[in-house]
C-alpha cells in the first residue's frame, strides 16, 4: 500500500499544478460560459505527455503510470473540470489500443495520441444501451477488406473533435456480450456522421456528440484483438477510466473545499467570519476528512493498477466514493456561500454543475455497487 508518493509523482503533481494554475484556471469560466471546446490546451498537454501517460516510451508515451496519472488529473480538474474529462476519455481511448491492438497499430495510433497530435474517444453507450452496453445494437457486418458499421451512439465525449474513435459494435447478433467487438475508427472514414451536440449543465467546454454509422466503411485490420473480445477491452478500459473519474471527483472536491474555506475566512455575519461558528466548521471537516478517503481509494486503485494487480473492485469504489463525495462537497461549498454560491459570480456555481456527471458517467454509483458486491457476493 502506498502512503508516499516517489519524488517523481510528487514532481508531476507540482508541474501539472503549475501548468493548471497558468493555462487553465483563469479562462475555465469563460469556457464554461461559451462552450469552447480547450483544444489549444490539450495540444500543450500533449506536450507535457499528459494525453498518454499510461503508455510506455517506446511508444511515444511518458509512461508515466496510473498514479501520476491520477495525481495530474486531479490537478486539472482542480483547474477546469471539463479539460479534466477530455483528458480522461483521450487517455482511456488509449488503453484498448495499448492492452489489445496488433503491434502495427499499437506503432499507427499510440505515438500520435501519447503526444497529443491525437486525440482519442472511446464510444460504448447507445440510446437504449447505457447501464448494459451487452444489448447494444450498433452492428459491424463483415465484406471482403472491410466492415460495415452502422447503428448510433450517443453522449460521446471528444466526439466531434477525436481523431481516432475505438468503437465496439455487435458482430455476433445471436451471442449478447460475447458478440461485441471493438473496432478503430478515423476521423473522416465515409459514413461516420457527427450528430447532435448535448448542451450540458455541467462540462460545458467538452465537447458531448451523438455519432451515427450509416454503412461507415472500416478496414478489417482496425478491428482490435479478435471479434467477440469487444466487451471484454470496453470492460477493461473503463476499470482504467473508473480511476480517472475517481480523480476528477477529487480535483472538483478540493477546489469545493478549498473555494469554501476562502469564503468563510472572509465571510462576515453576526460580527463574527462565519467560520467561526460550528455548522460551518463541520461542513467544512467532513469534506476534508472525506477527501483524503478518497484520494487514498484513488491512489490505491491506481497503485494496483501499476503494479500489475486486479483492480476492478478498487477502481469502482473510488469511483463510487469520490464521485458521490464530490457531490457532497460542492452541495455544502454552495451552501456556505449562501445566496452568492447560486449566482455566476462565484466558482462553486460551475464546481456544483460540473459535479453532477460524476456519479452518472463511466457506470453510475449503482453499477459500481453492483461490481463492488458481485466481487464479495457472485453473480
Ligand atoms: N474486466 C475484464 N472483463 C470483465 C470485466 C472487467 N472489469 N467485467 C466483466 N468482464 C467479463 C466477464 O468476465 C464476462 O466474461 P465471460 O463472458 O468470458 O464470462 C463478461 O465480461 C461479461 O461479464 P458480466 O456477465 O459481468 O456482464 P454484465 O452484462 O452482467 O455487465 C456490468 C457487467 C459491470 C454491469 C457492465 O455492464 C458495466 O460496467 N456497465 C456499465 C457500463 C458503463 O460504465 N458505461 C459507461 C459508458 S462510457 C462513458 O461514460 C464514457 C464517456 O464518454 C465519459
Amino acid at each position: 500500500m502506498l502512503f508516499q508518493l516517489t519524488s517523481e509523482q510528487e514532481m508531476v503533481r507540482l508541474m501539472v499544478r503549475d501548468f493548471a494554475k497558468k493555462e487553465l484556471e483563469p479562462f475555465s469560466a469563460k469556457r464554461d460560459e461559451k462552450e469552447t471546446f480547450p483544444a489549444e490546451v490539450i495540444k500543450k498537454m500533449g506536450g507535457l505527455g499528459l494525453m498518454g501517460m499510461m503508455i510506455p516510451p517506446e511508444y511515444g508515451g511518458s509512461g508515466a503510470g496510473a498514479v501520476s496519472y491520477s495525481l495530474a488529473l486531479q490537478e486539472i480538474a482542480y483547474a477546469c473540470a471539463s479539460t479534466a474529462v477530455v483528458m480522461s476519455v483521450s487517455n482511456l481511448s488509449t488503453e484498448p489500443i495499448l492492452h489489445f491492438a496488433s503491434e502495427e497499430q499499437k506503432q499507427k495510433y499510440l505515438v500520435p495520441l501519447a503526444t497529443g497530435r491525437m486525440l482519442g474517444a472511446f464510444a460504448v453507450t447507445e440510446p437504449d444501451a447505457g447501464s448494459d452496453p451487452g444489448s447494444m445494437r450498433t452492428r459491424a457486418e463483415t465484406r471482403s477488406d472491410h466492415y460495415l458499421i452502422n447503428g448510433r451512439k450517443i453522449f460521446i465525449t471528444n466526439g466531434s473533435h477525436a481523431d481516432v474513435i475505438v468503437v465496439i459494435a455487435r458482430t455476433d447478433s445471436q451471442a449478447s456480450n460475447r458478440g461485441l467487438s471493438a473496432f478503430i475508427v478515423e476521423k473522416g472514414t465515409p459514413g461516420l456522421i457527427i450528430g447532435k451536440r448535448e448542451e450540458k449543465l455541467g462540462l460545458r467546454a467538452s465537447d458531448t456528440v451523438e455519432l451515427v454509422f450509416d454503412d461507415c466503411r472500416v478496414p478489417r485490420k482496425n478491428l482490435i484483438g479478435r471479434e467477440g473480445q469487444g466487451f471484454k477491452i470496453a470492460m477493461t478500459a473503463l476499470d482504467s477510466g473508473r480511476i480517472g473519474i475517481a480523480s476528477q471527483s477529487l480535483g472538483i472536491a478540493r477546489a469545493c473545499l478549498d473555494e469554501a474555506v476562502s469564503y468563510a475566512q472572509s465571510r462576515r455575519q453576526f460580527g463574527r467570519v462565519i467560520g467561526a461558528f460550528q455548522a460551518i466548521q463541520w461542513m467544512v471537516a467532513d469534506m476534508a476528512t472525506e477527501i483524503e478517503a478518497a484520494y487514498l481509494l484513488t491512489l490505491h486503485a491506481a497503485d494496483r493498477k501499476d503494479l500489475g494487480e486486479s483492480f476492478t473492485r478498487e477502481a469502482s469504489m473510488a469511483k463510487l466514493f469520490a464521485s458521490e463525495l464530490a457531490n457532497r462537497a460542492a452541495y455544502h461549498a454552495l451552501q456556505i456561500h449562501g445566496g452568492y454560491g447560486y449566482t455566476k459570480d462565484y466558482k462553486v456555481e460551475r464546481l456544483y454543475r460540473d459535479a453532477r456527471v460524476t456519479t452518472i458517467y463511466e457506470g453510475t454509483s449503482e453499477i459500481q455497487r453492483l461490481v463492488i458486491a458481485r466481487d464479495y457476493l457472485g453473480k
